[in-house]
């Protein structure tokens, strides 16, 4: 068995690159599906976030078992293999369990520390459990990551400031309005007309950010309008205006600066939408959907300037200092939770033999206690049965007890395997004192 994740993000691809990847909740059971149906792989999961595409998963064979994930994502995207790989990285065993555990604490985002890619790997969990696409290997390491999630976010300073891809959004917006007028800084939003589109998680962080920096009202635009309605109440000190999106060609010719956070699949702004409006001589437009919710053919149009989640990048950089330094108190948290998984799996390697003997002490338990009972007739009631049969079973485990523990105790790999033999050999389980 082969622990192995495979996948690409921010660092390794751009977002037109990353959207042709990405899979949506209701596809999610289809997408493991697929995977789980080659028999390389045991056991997959899948994190699909804006900033990144990872297939966690157990290989029979590694060689194999990544060629064939990587087919999956080939056939996925529509892209070709040549054209795929120079985007994709592939970590193995304590790697890749060190890829997640960073991944999940936020030390991998684009935003250093943000909370959302929590939620996200818990979302991971949760769909490959209910897809049945995950045993026993994924979930310990799943949930391991989780709680590493949380550790880092309640022991280190990383988890202070409200960071997320909207707070950078609404700083880049800052700073583009502030470098037109010629300064090198992020300038409060007062005099600027903002519509956000979408009424999902994002949209929620962008309201509060926008109203953080000085915006003296949204319009909130969302397919379902009672949606809209509900986050507004939620936001009393910000004045927000509900609409439908079918007033989008309305907003786009009366506001100066649109956000766009929605999950559709499909761009909902393009040049052909924007050409016949009578719009304002500018218009900036911060895309944070991937997939992206603006087509690029928007930049050719004068006074449009468009931004996706790859321009962030620009904001980011300027704070991020500071963060890297808080991410270095997480490391040493880091090493010890990865510790512990990879004890744990080492421990398995003692499963088969353990099995085997419990298997075997079980045998000689059943035979000695049907003897046993034919030799005492049928005065022996069924509870005097139940009692002999119990006591039994309980000297069995007894006996097993010490062997199991020390077996799967933290230990060298020779000191496991030879104690393995030892006990292969002295109980006769002959297959598996070879393999040890
Ligand atoms: N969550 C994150 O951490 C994160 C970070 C960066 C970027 N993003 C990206 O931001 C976008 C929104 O994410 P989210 O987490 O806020 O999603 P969410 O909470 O699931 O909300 C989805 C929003 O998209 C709208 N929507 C869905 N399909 C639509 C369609 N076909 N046409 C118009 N509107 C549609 C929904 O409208 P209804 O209310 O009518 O359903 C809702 O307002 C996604 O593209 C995501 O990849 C997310």
């Amino acid at each position: 068995m082969h622990l192995a994740v495979i996948g690409l993000s921010h660092r390794t691809a751009p977002v037109e690159i990353r959207e042709r990847l990405s899979i949506p909740e209701q596809t999610m059971e289809d997408s493991l599906q697929q995977l789980r149906a080659d028999e390389q792989v045991l056991e997959a999961s899948i994190l699909s976030t804006c900033n990144r595409l990872e297939i966690y998963t157990l290989l029979r064979n590694p060689d194999l078992g990544v060629t064939a994930v990587g087919s999956f994502l080939s056939r996925h995207s529509g892209l070709g293999v040549e054209e795929l790989s120079p985007h994709l990285f592939t970590y193995h065993h304590e790697d890749a369990v060190g890829h997640l555990l960073r991944v999940a604490a936020g030390l991998d985002s684009l935003v250093l520390g943000e909370g959302q890619i929590l939620s996200q790997v818990k979302k991971m969990v949760r769909l490959g459990q209910e897809h049945r696409s995950v045993g026993p290997i994924l979930n310990r390491l799943m949930n391991q990551a989780v709680s590493t999630g949380k550790r880092v976010r309640t022991e280190t300073n990383l988890g202070t400031g409200a960071v997320s891809i909207s707070s950078a959004a609404v700083e880049l917006a800052q700073l583009k309005l502030g470098q037109a007028r010629g300064l090198d800084q992020l300038i409060s939003l007062e005099d600027e007309q903002v519509a956000v589109v979408g009424a999902g998680r994002m949209a929620r962080l962008l309201l509060q950010h926008l109203g953080a920096k000085g915006c003296r009202g949204v319009v909130l635009l969302n397919r379902t309008l009672a949606r809209a309605e509900a986050m507004a109440a939620d936001f009393p000190a910000l004045p927000v205006q509900c609409r439908p999106i079918d007033d989008l060609d309305h907003c786009l010719s009366t506001c100066s600066l649109v956000f766009t956070s929605t999950a559709a699949e499909d761009p909902i702004i393009d040049a052909a939408r924007l050409e016949p409006l009578n719009r304002r001589s500018s218009l900036m437009l911060i895309d944070i959907g991937v997939p992206r919710n603006i087509a690029a053919d928007v930049s050719r149009l004068s006074g449009v300037q468009r931004y996706d989640v790859d321009d962030l990048q620009e904001v980011v950089n300027r704070n991020q200092e500071a963060r890297r330094e808080m991410a270095q108190e997480a490391e040493s948290l880091l090493a010890e939770e990865a510790r512990l998984f990879l004890e744990w799996w080492d421990g398995l390697e003692a499963v088969p033999v353990l099995n085997k003997l419990r298997r075997q002490l079980d045998d000689i338990r059943e035979a000695e206690l049907q003897k046993a009972l034919s030799r005492m007739g049928p005065d022996f009631s069924v509870r005097e049965r139940k009692v002999v049969e119990a006591l039994s079973k309980g000297i069995i485990n007894k006996i097993l007890h010490p062997p199991i523990t020390n077996l799967r105790a933290p230990q060298s790999r020779q000191q496991r395997h030879q104690a393995m033999r030892a006990l292969a050999e002295l109980f006769d389980l002959q297959d598996l004192a070879d393999e040890a």
